[in-house]
């Protein structure tokens, strides 16, 4: 068997697949389906100070190989996941990544103090396109990744920041740099892109929220090459995301130079999506005689 099992920034991960926020809840109901504490870790949904009850619905739609999400960052609020949902991932064993989102830079520093030290990693979500305050407000100009940054790291004495970037930008190398700049330990990438359905009978937007986020196996292609300029850019790791399904798009993610992946859209159709993908990594490693899958990091050609 090869070894799995990846550090980044200190914390050790079992193997390389992480649970993507907002697709695994707070692992609670994967857990009636499958012991989830083979996975590497879970990214929990969004988490803000003060409960937040979303959008108004409709809020998910299909479209070819992609969904479309417009929750606005539903969730109990930190504090109940603190009393209702830590303990059992800490019993599970798994690296535990708390997601924070905020409507201000006061917010995101209180979010990251409440829970220093009580999670393994922080992720900074400064890319969510459903909220009107906050959210990717943050995430699209350098300077303000980077003073979002700066300020959730301030408030960090324990735990490491991953900060999660957003696809709708100008430039993913400037905004990883100055995430870089501005502290973080690591990043992830990518959020999802913003897109939009029509209801052509009603001549109106699908969703209430006008807009929404893109996931799914069609963005692949888009979130392979993000998260390589992001490598190129940064000396911090990253994580990549966006569109996995299968244990040999998770190796196009780690031969791109990410040192671990996130498992979102994958997980609403075949909840099994993650420890089959864990055991194709397995499988995939053995039959082409790599020991360690951290020798396949960053490991592409170019010539
Ligand atoms: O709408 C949402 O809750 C999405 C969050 C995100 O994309 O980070």
């Amino acid at each position: 068997m090869a070894k799995l099992n990846v550090n980044i920034c200190g914390v050790n991960f079992k193997n390389p697949v992480i649970a993507a926020s907002g697709t695994f809840g707070f692992g609670k109901e994967f857990d009636e389906i499958y012991d989830i504490s083979c996975l590497g870790g879970i990214s929990t949904k969004g988490l803000t100070l003060e409960p937040r009850l979303g959008n108004p619905t409709p809020r998910i739609a299909e479209a070819h190989g992609v969904i479309l999400n417009s929750v606005g960052l539903q969730n109990p609020g930190v504090d109940v996941f603190l009393r209702d949902d830590l303990d059992f991932l800490k019993s599970k064993h798994i690296a535990i990544v708390a997601n924070v989102a905020g409507r201000t830079l006061e917010d995101y520093e209180g979010i990251c103090a409440r829970l220093d030290g009580l999670v393994d990693m922080i992720e900074l979500n400064i890319s969510c396109p459903n909220v009107r305050c906050g959210g990717m407000a943050f995430g699209i100009r350098p300077e303000s990744v980077k003073e979002a940054t700066r300020v959730a790291k301030s408030a960090l004495k324990h735990t490491p920041l991953m900060v999660k970037l957003s696809p709708n930008v100008e430039s993913i190398p400037a905004n990883a740099r100055a995430a870089e700049e501005g502290g973080a330990d690591a990043l992830s990438l990518i959020n999802t892109l913003n897109g939009m359905v029509i209801d052509i009978e009603r001549r109106r937007p699908f969703f209430a929220n006008v807009t929404a986020g893109v996931s799914g196996a069609g963005i692949r292609p888009i979130a392979v090459r993000m998260v390589w300029e992001a490598c190129n850019a940064v000396g911090i790791p990253v994580m990549g995301m966006g569109g996995i399904t299968c244990a040999e798009d998770a190796l196009q993610f780690i031969l791109a130079g990410a040192a671990a992946v996130q498992v979102g859209t994958a997980n609403f159709s075949d909840t099994l999506a993650m420890p089959k993908i864990i055991e194709g990594l397995n499988s995939w490693l053995d039959a082409h005689g790599v020991a360690d899958v951290n020798e396949l990091r960053g490991a592409l050609q170019l010539d």
